[in-house]
């Protein structure tokens, strides 16, 4: 056989199995993504399982949940908090759940779900601090809280606070145990859940919560499409009881309790 029709075989058979593997692959992948960004250091709304290392949390089940009552595959990506609106900006994420207050000012930018989840502002201190009780108490202090969050804005209008932005809410923490602020100001599920499981001895939750938040799922502006669907699955997990069974699971009281 001459070299010109091995070569011509070969091709032949190289473009017979790419059809092939085309055709598989479009049979494989019915399920659609979901790409998901969150960060991953807000327990117990998403934090990493230090054995497993998977994402986990009532975000993580609750967006899940969502995404198969859907026919999506959910894929997570974990990011900066502050870096999750500009992500669907850009399109390099299809949804953003992290806890992550409504607000107008973000409103503007992205598309809301309606409401999963009531929250609020506290306030953690030092056990021994027996100086600050309330937000009027936090005038003139040092003050941590999370880049880009709702604590961030709120604690920059307080009167003289020294107030100093980390990264994620973990490192927030580590600086009030180190002496370094007087107080964080960050959300009261994530306060009440790092007291009860890391910092019982050294910390304490104060204050009232500051104003009523709201969470919700954050999409494109364009993507009205699917905020429309998640607001729709949202709707029949909750019918189904398979909201309830994960609201449970992470917080051990059924809804609106
Ligand atoms: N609820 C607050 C906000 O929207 C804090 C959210 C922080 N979330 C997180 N995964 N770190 O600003």
């Amino acid at each position: 056989m001459s070299k010109k029709i091995m070569s011509l075989i070969m091709l032949m058979v190289l473009i017979a199995s790419f059809g092939l593997v085309g055709c598989g692959k479009d049979a494989a992948t019915t399920a659609k993504v979901l790409k998901v960004g969150t960060d991953a250091g807000f327990a117990p709304f998403e934090f990493q399982d230090e054995k497993s290392k998977e994402y986990v949390g009532f975000d993580v089940d609750l967006i899940k949940a969502l995404g198969k009552q859907m026919g999506y595959e959910v894929q997570i990506q974990n990011m900066n908090f502050d870096g999750l609106i500009p992500g669907l900006e850009v399109n390099s994420i299809d949804v953003a759940i992290a806890g992550m207050t409504i607000t107008d000012a973000r409103s503007q930018k992205v598309n809301f779900t309606k409401p999963y989840y009531q929250s609020g502002l506290t306030i953690v201190v030092k056990n021994d601090n027996t100086a600050i009780k309330s937000f009027k108490d936090l005038e003139g202090k040092k003050i941590a809280v999370q880049i880009g969050t709702t604590g961030a804005t709120e604690a920059k209008k307080i009167k003289d606070a020294q107030v100093r932005e980390f990264n994620n809410a973990p490192e927030a923490f580590m600086e009030l145990k180190a002496g370094g602020v007087d107080a964080v100001v960050n959300d009261k599920p994530v306060n009440e859940y790092y007291i009860a499981k890391s910092g019982s001895k050294d910390a304490k939750a104060v204050g009232e919560p500051q104003q009523a938040e709201e969470y919700g799922i954050a999409v494109a502006k364009k993507n009205t499409e699917l905020a429309g669907k998640l607001d729709k699955a949202l709707e029949e997990i909750k019918k189904n009881g398979e909201y309830e069974k994960i609201y449970v699971k992470w917080f051990g009281k059924k809804p609106g309790n």
